[in-house]
């Protein structure tokens, strides 16, 4: 059956050097994506998500997640609509009783027709999945892709066994490029100049910078994961914005006491670090997981290296009464409108060729490319039939 292209061909053709990105609009296939927190599922819990498009639902069983596409293999009904789970290891379909094992999808039963060949030889598309600091993964690919390691596709330290990690998530009114484009967006600072947290933390922010070209660092190891670092190195900084020679907006300066070294990157599927944020000692890591072609979840975790309980426990404390206030719902929340806002331009395909792109948006078109030159399958309609 032939569906209709998400992105002009013509258009298509005109990018060389990132087609396969700018062809990524419902996201890249077989990869592992966040799917959810792990306090959001708890023991026997069903939750339903979506994930490029496709459906996808989880259950805890004894401990353990499993992920089921959420259609139906007979007559193509969302499980997710009346959920019907009549022991601890199946789901059975609302409309004619197909019952799928959460384990490997086969159809054990079938309430409307029990005598059915469906049974025991049928089964619905199971996902991998795998747990790691307090987030759910799922694998989102082909059955005749195998999955890499976790390891692979989360940023260094990330998994390292002392990092605590706490975060929110929200649900962002844009398509899920420009999640790491804004992360990865050299001359950006200038949104966050208002930003409460600056104070907080004491940490000075130029309004701009003339950034050495060339300064960036790519990571392409076959063993691990592939990602762009941001050295952040600057032959200037501006901290005063002048018009018509007079200053009109100052940038945050605390001079030689304040903090200035974040480090950010941006690491494949599509998660951003940044070392030193929202303070000393934590590590920022946002993870941008497509739902569909104009929204996508923001999973926002703030990582901390901890050696005791007791340590961990006050981090907990401190990412509820400051970290969550200044950084997730202050500071982020800066970038959310930003991507929010340009979608209106975005949404548009036209748009990624006739964007005004400036000496110093090296990083995004960098970030384009290594995305491109790693594409394992770019998500269509065709995989949402
Ligand atoms: S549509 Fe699910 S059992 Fe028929
Ligand atoms: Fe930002």
């Amino acid at each position: 059956m032939a569906t209709q292209p998400l992105v002009d061909p013509e258009l298509l053709a005109a990018k060389k050097s990132w087609k396969e990105y700018f062809a990524a609009k419902l996201g890249f296939r077989n990869h592992w994506y966040v799917a959810c927190f792990s306090r959001e599922i708890a023991e026997g819990e069903v939750l339903a998500r979506k994930i490029m498009g496709e459906g996808i639902l989880l259950r805890r069983i004894n401990g353990k997640v499993h992920a089921i596409r959420d259609r139906c293999i007979h007559r193509g009904v969302k499980l997710s609509d009346k959920v019907e789970c009549h022991n601890a290891e199946t789901i059975t379909c609302w409309y004619h009783g197909f019952t799928f094992r959460w384990e490997d999808g086969l159809v054990t039963a079938i309430v409307g027709a029990p005598e059915s060949s469906a049974v025991g030889t049928k089964r619905i598309k199971t996902y991998p999945v795998e747990e790691a600091k307090g987030l759910v993964f799922v694998f989102v690919g082909d059955a005749d892709f195998a999955a890499p390691p976790l390891r692979h596709e989360c940023p260094p330290s990330f998994l390292d066994d002392a990092v605590v990690v706490e975060g929110d998530c929200r649900v962002v009114k844009s398509n899920w490029r420009l999640g790491p484009e804004g992360g990865i967006d050299e001359i950006h600072r200038y949104l966050h100049r208002e930003a409460p947290l600056l104070l907080n933390t004491k940490s000075s922010l130029p309004l701009g910078h003339k950034a050495v070209r060339g300064q960036f660092e790519m990571v392409e190891d076959e063993d691990g994961p592939k990602g762009l670092i941001d050295h952040f190195k600057a032959e200037k900084m501006y901290f005063d914005a002048q018009l018509d020679e007079k200053t009109v907006v100052r940038g945050v300066n605390f001079g030689a006491e304040g903090r200035r070294a974040v480090y950010a990157s941006v690491w494949l599927p599509a998660c951003l670090k940044v070392e030193g944020f929202p303070g000393p000692g934590l590590t920022l890591f946002e993870w941008y997981v497509p739902i569909d072609e104009t929204s996508h979840r923001c999973f926002m975790t703030i990582g901390s290296a901890c050696a005791t309980d007791e340590e961990a426990d006050l981090f907990r404390q401190a990412y509820k009464a400051r970290w969550k206030p200044l950084a997730v719902d202050g500071f982020l929340q800066q970038d959310i409108m930003a991507r929010e806002s340009a979608q209106g331009f975005y949404g548009n395909d036209r748009a990624w060729l006739e964007e005004c792109l400036v000496e110093d948006d090296f990083m995004l078109i960098e970030w384009r490319k290594l995305r491109a030159r790693h594409c394992h399958g770019i998500q269509t309609l065709d995989h949402l039939l």
